[in-house]
């Protein structure tokens, strides 16, 4: 398998799928439409999308079914990081190679573009249920937009962000506080990626809580990855400036762990996910290498 050619021509059927469920810019609303659009379309690696429609497939399932989970985790994902790069939080003018949501549009429509994708999101997976004659599939559909709510939310990525605000300029931030901010501002919405794609498509239980802690784990070793690209990755293959954790005293897991543990401590996690991915009930290839390539990424 030609991984990158693989998953470059994945990352652009999802930019398909994703760019069919946003909403047309028209009326008194247009400007904000184009906020968020502007921020979706801007592009980035389209990874948690890529998890649902990976994860439901492995276990037999239909893209059609996976398709509004995944425009609609994109959309708050998309949303969070609007709202992280504000003035007020990370104040950062890059993001996906281009200027941020509030640097072209002004932070008060980018506040409400944030808002605008993250209500959209549910109307779009409450659409979904709202329209699903099939009995069981209805309830899957249900579970998956429960825990992509919870995974979002205060007890997700919403308390991980406020966590992340609360540790900014700390003189020192706990391993367990560190712990608790990549979990939840990160690995939770990565978690509900591979999760969805499996409840969708009727996985084993048994398989959907280990599909959980993979998630978690990589999860966790994504942010501690990106908290080393910041200190040592490039600004123009990240799309987004460097430098910028130390320059606003961020809490990260290079400034509580040194540079050396950060990167033996993100392998560990990915050696630990690939082998409880391992011992699913059921195969994807592709899955498997897209969580191996993240221990090595640049963007
Ligand atoms: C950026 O996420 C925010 C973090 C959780 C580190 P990604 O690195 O997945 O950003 P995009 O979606 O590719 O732009
Ligand atoms: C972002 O963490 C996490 C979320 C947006 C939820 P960072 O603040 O480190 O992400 P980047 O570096 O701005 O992409
Ligand atoms: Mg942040
Ligand atoms: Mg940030
Ligand atoms: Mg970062």
């Amino acid at each position: 398998m030609d991984f990158e050619k693989e998953c470059e021509e994945r990352c652009s059927h999802l930019n398909e799928v994703i760019r069919a469920y946003l909403p047309k810019p028209e009326g008194y609303a247009a400007r904000v439409i184009e906020a968020m659009n502007y921020s979706v379309e801007a592009g980035g690696k389209r990874l948690r999308p890529m998890f649902v429609l990976e994860s439901c497939r492995m276990y037999g399932g239909e893209e059609q079914d996976a398709a509004p989970f995944l425009a609609a985790l994109e959309m708050i994902h998309t949303y969070s990081l609007v709202h992280d790069d504000l003035p007020e939080m990370d104040n950062d003018e890059y993001r996906r190679g281009k200027k941020t949501t509030h640097a072209v549009f002004g932070a008060g429509m980018a506040v409400i573009a944030g808002d605008g994708l993250l209500n959209f999101a549910y109307e779009t997976v409450l659409r979904a249920i709202a329209e699903e004659k099939r009995e069981d599939v209805r309830t899957r559909k249900i579970r998956a937009a429960c825990l992509m709510a919870e995974n979002a939310g205060v007890y997700g990525m919403v308390g991980g962000q406020c966590a992340d605000l609360a540790g900014e300029g700390k003189s020192s931030v706990t391993a367990e506080e560190l712990w608790y901010i990549h979990k939840h501002k990160t690995a939770c919405m990565i978690e509900s990626g591979l999760a969805i794609g499996a409840i969708l498509a009727g996985a084993p239980e048994k398989d959907i809580n280990r599909l959980q802690k993979i998630g978690e784990d990589i999860g966790v070793a994504f942010q501690i990855e990106d908290d080393i690209l910041d200190v040592r990755g490039s600004a123009a293959e990240l799309g987004k400036s460097t430098g910028k954790d130390a320059a606003e005293n961020k809490a990260t897991y290079v400034s509580v762990h040194g540079l050396a543990q950060a990167e033996r401590d993100a392998e560990k996690l990915t050696r630990e996910a690939l082998s409880l991915f391992d011992s699913l009930s059921a195969e994807n290839e592709f899955l498997r290498a897209l969580i191996q390539s993240l221990m090595t990424r640049t963007h």
